[in-house]
């Protein structure tokens, strides 16, 4: 018998859990800051309006009328389809191996908070945590400090996974958000009420209407819209596959998205605040200090912490319990959206499925806990989302949009919804999304492909796309059990 959430809260905090993650803590301030300040919140709108919530929808309909993880489900609308759904996974279990690295690092920095040990050099403090080495070819040794929070990382991963969907992610997410939540209220009404907190709002939320016109700023809008919501990396067609049939998916849809770009900007405010303050108290401009991604968490973040007033040990905790604890309920979604691909296509037993994910995902994820993980975080992170996830995305609204009528799927949307959505719907996926994350795609591949990124060898870059390919046709090619390709008599099928 296919697992159920128990409740439909459960569900609800469980896809709010995946969508609040390490994303909306350290990415958004900053690419809001950098693609045009108050002028992105234009841009993002759009994309979390034609895109986003339209997505999330369609995704949170397929799961829970297809009853199957992403494979599955497009199995079971097309055999020709299937293959997205590996990709979709298999995007997703690389982002599992790093995520889960930032996880591990994050434990280590909550212990560093006491006593703010990173120091007033925070960044070598950092590079000497992780021991980086020169160059990505030059591994290094597994950083045997790391190895403590690392077990126990994974120990707390395995703990809730073996548990399954209400009795592992269920209770992990309704212990971790309240406390999330709790430790972003205290630094944000912290972080407001220091001086120079209002040059940090102004940086990050100060309209520059001129990036509207670029083109780059609405290719961020939507990278981040996807990654934060985390939409067409088979997370929320996994969650919702264990939904019962009479479920409002839409209001769910509105819900998920708002509590989630609502905390995002939430707590961009309490972030800028701070680093405003930083900025204040050194006596240099907003700009000089704001960094992107990885730095702005453990070397901007840390040297605010270090020159705050007062109660620096303790802001620094709730600083880095707050990630912890978004970092874990989205890393729990990841893997959950990997083992529900692998277990129904051969329905194994949960337990086994989650053996058989676990097991080369921990192997892998020794390689990010070298002096070399920062690199291999850094093009991971970059080939996932620039690459993996936008062209899952374009090819699921393709496929779906063009291939499949849409407007099926809007009848089993509406079917049990409190208010119902209108054609808007389809042809936000069927036409802007396929127009704007097109664009996106072909672009981000040009891109790579003529410059490289950050300089690292293309190889490796291409080793990880190739294990996204090879991976993608293997797991189709195998031959699963034949109810993964059976669909529930109610739900379209293809040729109706
Ligand atoms: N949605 C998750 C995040 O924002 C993956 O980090």
């Amino acid at each position: 018998m296919r697992e159920q959430w128990n409740t439909k809260l459960g569900f609800i905090l469980a896809a709010i859990g995946s969508a609040v993650g390490l994303g909306n803590l350290w990415r958004f301030p900053y690419i809001a800051a950098t693609n045009g300040g108050g002028a992105f919140i234009f841009p993002y709108l759009f994309a979390i309006l034609t895109a986003g919530i339209p997505i999330l929808i369609l995704e949170y309909t397929l799961g829970k009328t297809y009853r199957s993880g992403a494979p599955g489900t497009f199995a079971r609308i097309n055999r020709k389809f299937e293959w997205l759904g590996w990709a979709q996974v298999l995007t997703s279990f690389i982002i599992t191996v790093y995520y889960f690295a930032i996880v591990v690092w994050v434990l280590s920095y909550i212990a560093f908070s006491f006593g703010n040990k990173w120091g007033e050099d925070t960044g070598g403090f950092f590079y000497g945590f992780l021991g980086i080495t020169d160059s990505m070819t030059s591994v290094g040794g597994i950083q045997t400090n790391m190895l403590v929070p690392f077990f126990a990382v994974w120990a707390i991963v395995g703990f809730v996974m073996y548990r399954g969907i209400n009795k592992g992610i269920d209770i992990a997410c309704k212990i971790c958000l309240p406390i999330l939540l709790l430790c972003t209220v205290i630094i944000v009404i912290r972080g407001i009420t220091l001086p120079g907190a209002i040059d940090g709002l102004a940086y990050m939320f100060t309209p520059d209407w001129s990036a509207i016109a670029k083109p780059d700023v609405w290719v961020a809008a939507y990278g981040q819209v996807f990654f934060s919501l985390s939409i067409a990396f088979a997370i929320m067609i996994s969650y919702s596959s264990y939904l019962p049939k009479k479920e409002d998916v839409v209001n769910t849809a509105f819900l998920t998205a708002c509590t989630n770009h609502g905390f995002e900007i939430f707590a961009g405010i309490g972030i800028f605040s701070i680093i405003g303050y930083m900025a204040y108290a050194q006596g240099v401009g907003v700009e000089d200090v704001a960094a992107a991604g990885i730095g702005l968490a453990f070397v901007v973040f840390p040297t605010a912490i270090s020159t705050l007033p007062a109660l620096n040990t303790l802001f620094g905790i709730l600083f880095f319990v707050s990630l912890f604890t978004a970092g874990i309920t989205s890393l729990i979604s990841i893997i959950q959206a990997v083992i529900t691909g692998i277990q129904d296509k051969w329905e194994m037993s949960h337990t086994k499925a989650t053996t058989v994910v676990l097991v080369p995902a921990f192997v892998i994820s020794f390689l990010f806990i070298t002096g070399a993980g920062l690199y291999f975080l850094d093009l991971a992170d970059y080939i996932a989302n620039n690459i993996g996830i936008v062209m899952c995305g374009v090819i699921e609204v393709i496929l779906i949009g063009w291939f499949f009528k849409p407007e099926k799927l809007r009848k089993a949307a509406n079917e049990y919804s409190n208010f119902s959505v209108g054609q808007w719907w389809t042809w936000c996926l069927k036409v802007v999304t396929v127009i704007v994350l097109g664009y996106t795609t072909v672009t981000n591949l040009i891109t790579y492909f003529r410059d490289g990124y950050e300089g690292y060898p293309m190889w490796i870059g291409f080793i990880i796309i190739g294990f996204m390919v090879v991976g993608t046709i293997v797991l189709t090619a195998m031959k699963g059990r034949k109810s993964f390709y059976e669909k529930p008599d109610d739900a379209p099928g293809y040729d109706d």
